[in-house]
């Protein structure tokens, strides 16, 4: 891609969380952005608080002139003003047929050679470029949440995408400062299907007694490093959004149990306590309240640990079996999305694919559940002794 290519303008659809942060992410690296919506009232205040934003960016040092940047982005109220974007993000709601609408009408918009793209977590973007003429032109670009702060964006090409459009997406979001991986347009992409069991088999220890959430979350993050423990990272993401896609990434799979949601979440579901933005989730968060002890043994703890974590170095494995991402992107993925404190595949380097195996077979021996099934990737690494990074 040549430089001047990069400056072309971008088109957003949807001016909620992620499209105003990705909006900003476009603007801040050099161009012009038009931020659509239909709902005046989502335009108006993601101007406002865009301008709050880069202002108090200034203030920290972080950008040299935040009114240039904020007269970058137009907000504009009709689908026309699109036409001269040489790429489209779409980031409205997350319904395919209203997707598969917007992604129809643009193609009347704009010009043959405009790329289009969307942001949805987990729809199939091979679904929503087949309401396009020309679904050669669409790929998925999976920004995460805040988009400004978080690194990682996936690179998703459908089964009709042009050959040449990963390598050109990778490109230009290298030149927005991200770190961008490709993904093959599978259930949950990268990361939202790796770390599923980073919720769900925290879920099934809990539900099974075996253990409190705050021991749990204290083994998590004491014992594995990983900035903070399922039940917080639940009640923090919500769980209308977190049990939603669990339960999304379930059904994608065709019902395979490895992604079984759990009752218990969907019960705070219908209670509606949905975590920390409504005061209650798995812990009370209403002033005054106090949060539960950790049980601190260190063998609970070591078990709860290796639990989980041999759930998510299987999830990764399975995911590089069927060749859903290169390895390093496996890895990129879990580091610069979700932040975990290692990827998990260089973790099952350093545990033994041997070691981690013989925890899977022993879950496996005493549940008799297709849940606990070991890749068979991670079988035979055991078996020659092999590395994934290794010589
Ligand atoms: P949001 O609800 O904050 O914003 C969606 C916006 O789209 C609203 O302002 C709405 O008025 C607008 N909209 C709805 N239909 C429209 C249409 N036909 N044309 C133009 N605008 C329309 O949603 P959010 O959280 O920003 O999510 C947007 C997309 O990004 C979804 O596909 C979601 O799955 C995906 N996503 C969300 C993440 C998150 O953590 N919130 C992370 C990564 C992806």
């Amino acid at each position: 891609m040549k430089n001047s290519d990069n400056l072309i303008p971008v088109g957003v659809i949807g001016s909620g969380a992620m499209g105003s942060g990705i909006a900003q992410v476009a603007a801040m690296a050099g161009h012009e952005v038009f931020l659509f919506d239909t709902n005046p009232a989502a335009l108006k205040k993601s101007q406002t608080s865009l301008q709050q934003v880069l202002d108090k960016l200034q203030a920290k040092g972080k950008i040299a002139d935040a009114t240039s940047v904020f007269h970058r982005i137009h907000f504009v109220k009709e689908l026309q003003a699109l036409q001269s974007s040489g790429l489209i993000i779409e980031a409205i709601v997350e319904q395919l047929a209203v997707k598969q609408e917007v992604f129809s009408a643009l193609e009347a918009v704009v010009s043959e050679d405009c790329i289009l793209a969307t942001n949805t977590s987990s729809l199939s973007v091979t679904s929503i470029a087949s309401a396009c003429k020309n679904p050669a032109r669409v790929s998925g670009l999976h920004f995460f949440n805040p988009a400004p702060v978080m690194a990682l964006v996936e690179i998703i090409p459908a089964i009709q995408t042009d050959a040449a459009l990963p390598e050109k997406l990778r490109q230009l979001m290298l030149s927005w400062g991200k770190s961008p991986v490709i993904a093959k347009d599978t259930p949950g992409f990268i990361v939202n299907r790796v770390a599923r069991p980073f919720y769900g088999e925290a879920l099934r220890i809990y539900e099974e007694g075996l253990a409190d959430m705050a021991t749990i979350d204290w083994a998590m993050t004491s014992l594995g490093g990983f900035r903070m423990g399922p039940f917080a990272l639940m009640d923090y993401i919500g769980h209308d959004v977190n049990f939603v896609v669990t339960e999304t990434v379930f059904r994608s799979f065709f019902y395979d149990d490895r992604y079984k949601p759990s009752f218990a979440q969907k019960r705070l579901l219908e209670a509606g306590w949905l975590g920390r933005k409504s005061g209650r989730g798995f812990y009370n968060y209403q002033e005054g309240a106090t949060h539960p002890e950790p049980v601190q043994d260190a063998d609970l703890g070591k078990m709860i640990l290796e639990r989980i974590l041999v759930m998510l170095i299987n999830e990764a494995v399975d995911a590089l079996h069927w060749n859903i991402a290169a390895k390093e992107d496996i890895e990129r993925a879990m580091t610069k999305g979700v932040n975990y404190p290692k990827g998990l595949l260089q973790w099952c380097d350093e545990m033994g694919a041997d070691y981690v195996l013989s925890v899977l077979d022993g879950l496996y021996r005493h549940y008799h559940e297709p849940r606990y099934r070991a890749s068979a990737l991670l079988r035979r690494m055991a078996a020659t002794r092999q590395q994934f990074f290794g010589e």
